[in-house]
């Protein structure tokens, strides 16, 4: 870790810590949570040296990319905390749209993606005390004039998108802007609907990859909860809260 120099944004009421470089944003966020930080503090670096992704991969973080994790204080109950994972991924949707007219996609459960390649990917890390949340801290990774290290085709930059590169403050302040706005009148209902407006998992089928096994099917629906649910091909319905989920194309293509 290298310096710190801390930014009050007056216009969405936000305490932001700058950082050249992290090994995490979010061991950053989770020592300030640990000490009784405000809500909405946020945690941006330049780039990590040991990025987390889901499912304990690896996230790439060179320069170039964004990396936050926002701390928030939830108010609502633990069954609904889904509604603000959900929030940063339709946030990111909004200024991918807002700034340069890019329509991205949420893919369940955190993804963004362009067409069928990931441009942003979320991480959350929590703590109950009491049967309520005493943190829930949302890492956002969005690669932005960062080159993707991958010959697979699975993952884009904005800056490939829009052959020019980007504006990495512009983008960060108008992406704080919609997360603050979305995080603070939060209402896992309205999120839900809004999810489903914007997502490409449902009414397609899916193969949600968990550690030991998969589960195969239709995606039908996202129960209240915002758990996935399959229609499995033997017709039973399988309510499926994590996992990573790949979209059958070819097996659409075949029916
Ligand atoms: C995923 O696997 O899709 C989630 C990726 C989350 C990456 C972000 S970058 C900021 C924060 N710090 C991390 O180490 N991970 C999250």
């Amino acid at each position: 870790m290298t310096d710190k120099p801390h930014k009050i944004d007056i216009q969405n009421n936000l305490s932001i810590h700058y950082y050249e470089s992290v090994s995490s944003t979010m061991d950053i966020a989770r020592k300030m949570s640990q000490s009784n930080c405000p809500d909405h503090t946020v945690v941006i670096a330049k780039k990590q040296h040991c990025g987390r992704g889901r499912m304990q991969r690896q996230w790439q973080s060179d320069q170039g990319g964004l990396y936050m994790t926002w701390i928030i204080r939830p108010q609502l109950k633990p069954d609904q905390c889904f509604a603000y994972t959900f929030s940063a991924a339709l946030a990111v949707v909004l200024t991918l749209d807002q700034l340069f007219k890019i329509t991205a996609h949420v893919k369940w459960p955190n993804d963004v993606l362009i067409k069928s390649q990931k441009i942003a990917g979320i991480l959350t890390e929590t703590q109950f005390e009491s049967n309520r949340f005493n943190y829930l801290n949302i890492g956002i990774g969005i690669n932005i004039n960062n080159q993707i290290k991958t010959d697979s085709f699975e993952a884009i930059s904005i800056v490939d998108m829009v052959q020019t590169e980007v504006d990495l403050n512009m983008f960060t302040q108008a992406l704080c802007k919609n997360l603050k706005k979305h995080f603070s009148n939060i209402d896992a209902n309205n999120i839900l609907k809004l999810w489903k407006m914007h997502n490409c998992t449902l009414g397609n089928h899916v193969r949600i990859v968990l550690h030991d096994c998969a589960i195969e099917g239709m995606a039908v629906d996202v129960n209240q909860e915002g758990a996935l649910i399959i229609e499995k091909y033997n017709n039973q319905m399988e309510t499926v809260t994590y996992g990573d989920c790949i979209i059958e194309k070819a097996r659409c293509e075949l029916l």
